[in-house]
């Protein structure tokens, strides 16, 4: 067993290839994900690290299994993708071509959304439009027991995977999910003015930028999570345009931005009469990547 796993990191130690929005993922971190994948407990590279090794001496086939797998990940299959799992804001999801692998990244929007959430009395609506997984949808129901969430899609595949999220932790009746355009399922008297926050990790890469994207990511993950129309942000437009007719007043708007796109952004909503506080979240390197905007 050890010789195997020592056989196999040396390949993965000489070839892999890690994405810099992927940060959890070593070649040590790959393999055990793999290895508990084949041993039939398929987890995420995060949650890997913390887990004992199990045997895989009784698994049929299972070094051929396994080498499959690390051959599967060199040639560029995203890691997630192999062992189905992908772990945000420390829950344990499922992951599936279809659906936007979730990002480390994000949670800087997550984490502001839990803690505005946490902030407001008795049973706060949220709703997450682009929801993908269902990550930032499940990680508010989690994490803010008190919150009544929804969430949305235009892809049926993403959705089909966000419920499946919901069985798997025991959160599928804390979410009301629905298949449309932006926040057009949403658009109905009873939720219109009562709307306490509205998240969104939309698509917004440049449309002739995406081809151009590492393999790992235009070759596998669904083009319609990637691409923001010509200039990147045309679904962040329409959001600040929507998200008045849904938010009460004091309700938030909070957004991930491409790198580079927040002043802009933060500026369109400065202008905007039906916003009034309106506050840039950065990363590690001080980019504005989340914007929060509060309706007037
Ligand atoms: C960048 S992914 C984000 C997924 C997830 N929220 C996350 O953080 O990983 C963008 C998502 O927006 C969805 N999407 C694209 N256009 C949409 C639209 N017009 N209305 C609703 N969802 C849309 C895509 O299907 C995709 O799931």
């Amino acid at each position: 067993m050890n010789d195997l796993f020592q056989r196999l990191l040396n390949r993965l130690d000489g070839g892999l290839q890690v994405l810099p929005d992927k940060p959890e993922e070593t070649p040590d971190s790959a393999l055990r994900a793999l290895w508990h994948t084949v041993a039939g407990q398929p987890c995420s590279a995060g949650a890997a690290m913390r887990r004992p090794l199990p045997s895989i001496e009784t698994v049929p086939h299972a070094e051929h299994a396994l080498e499959r797998l690390v051959e599967r990940r060199l040639q560029g299959e995203p890691l997630a993708y192999l062992t189905g799992r992908q772990q945000f804001m420390g829950l344990e999801m499922l992951s599936a071509p279809g659906a936007l692998i979730p990002r480390a990244e994000t949670e800087l929007l997550a984490w502001a959304a839990v803690e505005l959430l946490r902030e407001i009395p008795g049973e706060p609506i949220a709703i997450d439009v682009c929801t993908g997984s269902g990550n930032i949808a499940y990680a508010m129901a989690w994490d803010a027991p008190r919150a009544r969430v929804m969430g949305g899609d235009i892809s049926g595949a993403a959705l089909a995977l966000a419920r499946e999220n919901g069985r798997l932790l025991g959160l599928g009746d804390r979410l009301d999910l629905r298949l449309g355009d932006l926040l057009e399922p949403f658009d109905e008297a009873p939720l219109r003015g009562r709307v306490d926050l509205i998240t969104c990790a939309p698509p917004y890469i440049q449309s002739h930028k995406v081809g151009a994207m590492a393999a790992e990511i235009s070759e596998h993950e669904p083009r319609e999570a990637f691409d923001g129309g010509p200039l990147g942000v045309t679904l962040l437009l329409r959001l600040v345009e929507d998200a008045p007719n849904l938010l009460r007043a004091g309700g938030w708007l909070a957004f991930e931005v491409g790198n580079g796109q927040g002043p802009a952004m933060s500026r369109r909503l400065q202008r905007d009469g039906n916003y009034h506080e309106v506050r840039e979240l950065t990363d590690a390197g001080g980019v504005v990547r989340a914007l929060l905007a509060r309706r007037a």
